[in-house]
């Protein structure tokens, strides 16, 4: 059943230690590259969540051997270009926007039509990004200048490795074409605005044939294709874009306190803690480690009353790109006027995040100037809701429902908020967790 929630107390002042479920991002390369490599591949803590099952029912669709039990996911990879499967099979991806990039560009060599399909909210999002680069290797799709799912991919054996430019900053377009890399013989050359780099530290732990410059502000990836590697076993740390809501709920929630343990802190991930701590928060990492070329820690937040408006350094921008909503009801608390610019991505997201968050601080009275690429928040550090809202139906944006939880908690106000199902998609637990620390909801 998928009822509104109801809250309509702000959350009591708490003092705890949590775990945060897995990483998404993470979650999804490991069962991806599982499924490429040779041999049994294992997860331990993989996210069990939509978006992480759809990617597994793409692979098992795809011919691939999986088990997934309470412990572990096992994935039995055959090597490169081993999928098997029907001419004209249909995959969907559901909500998952990274799996519908990523699968795609696993496809190229295979000359058998496939459709991919996705639900309301994918089929609206742009996938020339990732069919551009797709069809430079030499795969086709159709309908022909369709960019958007449905569609429907074919490969060639006759894959040829490309030059690339990546300059949006977008992950998911580099694991893509990174991806698509491993079936070419020969090197695929890109230049990339900086971006999560998940993807390289796999290859580099699997000793995929991978190259990494840095040079005035763009990484240079150079892909060797065509070899198989091995098999892996993984532990999934917890996800930093899951945790931001916990780490502002904390912050805006008087002297409280709270540890957030074994968190994925990458420092392209970890944007959100750079901004915050900049408008005055003293979020700190502790008991760093390292673990498979990824950096680890437990992160600890103290509620804060100082909290200073922001001009956000766009270099910071793609490293919290899944956290500007919960960072803007931070905007609006602060003091001062916040500036937010070149963040367009934002409005082709599972929902259209720039709008949409600009539109929901108007609604608790908060003012905004808004354009296709920027935001300015007018700070209210006495900001206090009294006031009833509703958040519809028609959202349907899991990062969306958390954000309006986490302003009801902590400002105030009564709120109906639909779609608590939204929250399957990458962070099923997200209520458990509040309600373990301490919120009310009805
Ligand atoms: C992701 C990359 C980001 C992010 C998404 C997950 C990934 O998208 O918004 O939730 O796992 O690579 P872009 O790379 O398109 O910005």
């Amino acid at each position: 059943m998928n009822k509104p929630i109801l809250i309509q107390n702000i959350i009591k002042r708490f003092n705890k230690k949590i775990n945060m479920s897995a990483d998404k991002s993470l979650s999804i390369r490991f069962a991806i590259l599982a499924s490429l490599a040779t041999g049994k591949s294992k997860a331990y803590n993989l996210l069990k969540s939509e978006d992480v099952m759809n990617t597994l029912k793409c692979l098992k669709k795809l011919g691939v051997k999986i088990k997934l039990n309470e412990k572990y996911c096992s994935i039995d990879g055959r090597g490169l270009n081993s999928y098997v499967f029907k001419d004209n099979l249909t995959i969907d991806a559901g909500n998952s926007g990274t799996a519908a990039r990523l699968i795609c560009s696993t496809l190229i060599k295979s000359p058998k039509k496939i459709k991919i399909i996705g639900d309301k909210s994918l089929s609206n999002r742009d996938m020339k990004r990732v069919i551009d680069p797709l069809k430079k290797f030499g795969a086709n799709f159709y309908p022909k200048n369709k960019i958007t799912l449905p569609f429907y991919v074919s490969g060639t054996k006759n894959i040829r490795p490309i030059n690339y430019k990546e300059l949006r900053g977008s992950a998911q377009c580099k694991s893509a074409v990174m991806l698509a890399a491993l079936s070419a013989r020969g090197t695929t050359k890109l230049k990339c605005k900086p971006s999560r780099n998940h993807t390289e530290l796999l290859f580099k732990y699997l000793k995929i044939p991978i190259k990494i410059t840095k040079k005035k502000g763009f990484d240079y990836i150079e892909v060797k294709g065509g070899e198989n590697f091995n098999s892996f076993n993984y532990t999934l740390p917890g996800d930093i874009s899951s945790s931001a809501f916990f780490i502002v709920l904390t912050l805006l929630s008087k002297k409280s306190i709270l540890l957030i343990r074994n968190i994925n802190v990458n420092p392209t991930r970890t944007g959100v803690i750079d901004i915050l701590n900049l408008m005055g928060a003293k979020i700190k990492l502790k008991n760093k480690k390292t673990y498979k070329g990824e950096k680890i820690a437990n992160i600890f937040v103290e509620g804060s009353q100082n909290l200073k408006a922001i001009n956000c350094p766009t270099n910071l921008n793609s490293g919290a790109i899944d956290e500007f909503l919960i960072i803007f009801l931070v905007a609006a608390k602060a003091n001062g006027i916040s500036y937010f610019k070149k963040i367009g991505e934002l409005n082709q997201k599972e929902s259209r995040r720039l709008e949409w968050g600009s539109k929901i601080l108007n609604m608790m009275g908060v003012k905004t100037k808004l354009t296709n690429e920027s935001i300015k928040i007018y700070g209210q550090p006495n900001l206090v809701l009294n006031k009833k809202y509703h958040i519809k139906n028609y959202l349907k944006d899991h990062r969306i429902f958390m954000m309006c939880t986490i302003a009801a908690l902590t400002l105030g106000g009564k709120w109906k908020i639909n779609d608590p199902d939204s929250i399957k998609t990458s962070f099923p637990s997200f209520l458990n967790v509040i309600k373990n620390i301490g919120g009310e909801l009805n």
